[in-house]
This record gives C-alpha cells, sequence and structure tokens, in this order.
C-alpha cells in the first residue's frame, strides 16, 4: 500500500502542488517554515480526518482561501477531500462517499512519528489506550462495534450515577457493560501480546543496553471479573459520578527495572522508544494481515546522533513500506539511498534526482 500520488491545494502555505512519491524512502527537505510538515500533516488529513497539529481544522486552510482540497491515488484506489471554513468536509473513495470517517483508516493506515510523539511516553494512558486501540482496530473487524458499544455504555453508567438511580437499575446495565468489557479486553491483550513479540527485536536493535518491559494493563485488578469490580464500587463510583474501573481506563506500561520509561530514559532514547513502538505496529500489521502503513517522520534527525539517525533510517527501510521523512538538512541523512527527494521551498514543493 503506497500512495503514487498526492494533490494539495490552498494547504496552509502549499497553494499548489503535486507529489509522485516512490513506493519506499521518500525525503522531503527545506528550509524552517517552508512546507515540509504540512505535506505529512496533508496526508495525515486524508487518513485520519483531521490534523496531528490544529484542534481547529479550518486553521489548515490557507489565508485567505475559502477551502482546501486533497487527493491521492493508493493502489487502484482514489481519495478526495475538500474542507472549507464553514467546516463542510466533502470525503470521496473512487468517487463515492464513504459511510464512515473509519473508512480512510482502513484505506490509509499511517505511523505518525514527530518530535511531539514523547507524549506517547510522557503524557497518560490516553494516548497509549489510542494507540493499542489503533493496533486492534486494523486487526479485529469486532474491534469497532465491540469498542462503541463499550463507550456508549460507560456514558450511560455515568449518566445513571449523576442521577442517583437505584442500584438494581444499574445492575442490568452492568451486565452488558460487563459483557462487551471483557471482549475489548480481551482483543487488546491478545493484540498486545502479538506486538511484543515484534517489539522485543526492535527494542533490542535501537536500545540494546536497556531492558525495557511492555506490560498490558486493563484498567481494574486482574485477579477480578470487571462485573464484580463494578459491584463493589457502585457506591464509590455513585459519590463521584462517574466509573472508577474499566477498561476505559486500560494502559500499555513501559518499564526499565520496574522503573517508568519517562523517569530513566533520556531524549534520544525516548524518541528510539517511540519509533520502535510505531514500527512494530506497523509491522505487526503486515504480518497479520499483508497491509502495509505508511509512516510519517517529521524532523528525523531531531535529538538522534548519526548513529541512530542510521539505526532507524535502516529499520524503516527494512519494513519495506512507504515513507516520509522530513528534514532541514538532508546531508544529515545522507547515509541512505533515497527512492526519492522532493524540495520545499515557500510552498513549492519541486521532485530531486537521487
Ligand atoms: N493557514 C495557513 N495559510 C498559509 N500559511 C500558513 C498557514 N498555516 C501555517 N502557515 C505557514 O506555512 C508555513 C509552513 O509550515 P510548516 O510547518 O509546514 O514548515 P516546515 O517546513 O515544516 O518548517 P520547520 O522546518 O520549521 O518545521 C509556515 O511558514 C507557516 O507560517
Ligand atoms: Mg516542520
Amino acid at each position: 500500500m503506497a500512495l503514487s500520488q498526492l494533490r494539495l491545494s490552498h494547504f496552509r502555505n502549499i497553494e499548489s502542488a503535486e507529489l509522485r512519491p516512490a513506493a519506499g524512502l521518500n525525503l522531503i527537505h527545506g528550509a524552517n517554515g517552508s512546507g515540509k510538515t504540512s505535506v505529512l500533516e496533508a496526508i495525515w488529513f486524508l487518513g485520519v480526518g483531521r490534523s496531528f497539529r490544529s484542534q481547529q481544522s479550518q486553521r489548515v486552510i490557507q489565508y485567505q482561501q475559502e477551502a482546501f482540497t486533497l487527493f491521492a491515488r493508493i493502489g487502484d484506489e482514489r481519495m478526495g477531500m475538500q474542507r472549507n471554513r464553514q467546516g463542510e468536509v466533502d470525503v470521496r473513495i473512487n468517487g463515492e462517499r464513504p459511510q464512515r470517517m473509519a473508512d480512510l483508516a482502513k484505506l490509509l493506515p499511517l505511523q505518525l512519528i514527530t518530535p511531539e510523539s514523547f507524549a506517547l511516553l510522557l503524557d497518560g494512558p490516553k494516548a497509549r489506550r489510542e494507540y493499542i486501540d489503533w493496533g486492534v482496530f486494523h486487526s479485529d473487524i469486532q474491534f469497532h462495534l465491540v469498542w462503541a458499544r463499550c463507550r456508549r455504555l460507560l456514558k450511560q453508567r455515568n449518566q445513571l450515577l449523576r442521577n442517583q438511580v437505584e442500584d438494581r437499575q444499574i445492575a442490568i446495565w452492568d451486565k452488558q457493560l460487563a459483557q462487551y468489557s471483557r471482549s475489548l479486553t480481551e482483543m487488546r491483550r491478545a493484540w498486545v501480546n502479538s506486538l511484543n513479540g515484534v517489539l522485543e527485536g526492535i527494542i533490542g536493535t535501537f536500545l540494546p543496553q536497556v531492558p525495557v518491559r511492555v506490560s498490558f494493563s486493563q484498567g481494574w485488578d486482574a485477579k477480578y471479573d470487571i462485573e464484580q469490580i463494578l459491584t463493589e464500587q457502585l457506591r464509590r463510583d455513585k459519590q463521584l459520578g462517574y466509573t472508577v474501573s474499566g477498561p476505559h481506563k486500560a494502559d500499555l506500561r513501559l518499564r526499565v527495572s520496574n522503573i517508568p520509561v519517562q523517569d530513566v530514559l533520556s531524549r534520544g532514547q525516548l524518541k528510539l522508544l517511540v519509533c520502535a513502538l510505531k514500527i512494530a505496529q506497523g509491522v505487526l500489521l503486515s504480518k497479520q494481515h499483508n497491509k502495509q502503513c505508511i509512516y510519517l517522520v517529521d524532523d528525523l534527525a531531531s535529538e538522534l546522533d548519526a548513529e541512530k539517525r542510521t539505526l532507524l533510517l535502516r529499520q524503516l527501510e527494512q519494513t519495506g513500506s512507504q515513507v516520509f521523512v522530513t528534514a532541514i538538512d538532508p546531508e544529515q541523512l545522507a547515509m541512505i539511498d533515497w527512492q526519492r527527494r522532493f524540495h520545499v521551498e515557500h510552498g513549492e514543493v519541486a521532485a530531486k534526482d537521487s
């Protein structure tokens, strides 16, 4: 799965651009503010339906313009997206409107690594839960339904808690919630187990001296069934007005000598660990489902010495996937044969001979 064509118009500082990327390694280089991250952001927008930089999607529309338009060709499929300042979105896959935004992600599975990706390790469990769920979403067709049911049932339960509804009425809902929570947890656990098989090798390459342990935390004490937990904690949940334990508290724990990685690892080591997690996710997808992710790596060189940059690039190359890397100075990444290079200057994108 690779983008063979990408067209952008009125996206950030890019008035209009057309790229014909290679199926392997693509380098996008240029000065600060030239538009490199914007190209990655456009690809992300096509696959995810939003930006990774702004909460407000209209911010990416070029100043003085009414809408941005994106178009991409992936194998035999065509994807198009237009979004205006009123927030109206027109998405097309092969000319048809998809039923759900999730259809975009199925067609264009992306892995994004930016200098802000540290958040995966430094912030709370939400980002790591989303990381797990991305993997399960792509590996189990039941996931989306089970996850959505769980979310709805939890919302309803929290509402009932706040309304101080009678216990036996809540217990009826808890049966259903417990059932979906168990399914969701089993899917997540199975996926993390498979991930660990892939991840160990990559962490071993990136951080050979650092024994990182990765484990799944399901969101409640694993010794007990979720229904028992919900019943036992009902009084407290009612006092607080929300459900304290459950699959909505799941997490991926990363530790070195039993200490959370964020308290032990250096900046460069943290970056390599994030890269290992993202690459492992893509490798697992291709192993289990023969589907290739596209990797977007913004400012690959930051925080990494020359040896680690080489390691990372080689690992990305080994995935056999399409990769887009941005850099200010291409000399910093000259250790690898780029299949295609693009130079960006004031929002103009030009292909360079490699
Ligand atoms: N809505 C917009 N319309 C026009 N220009 C914009 C808009 N939003 C941002 N810009 C400008 O677009 C330019 C491209 O930004 P981008 O982040 O893609 O640059 P970059 O090449 O990644 O730079 P750096 O090396 O500093 O990361 C910047 O100069 C920014 O000020
Ligand atoms: Mg940038």
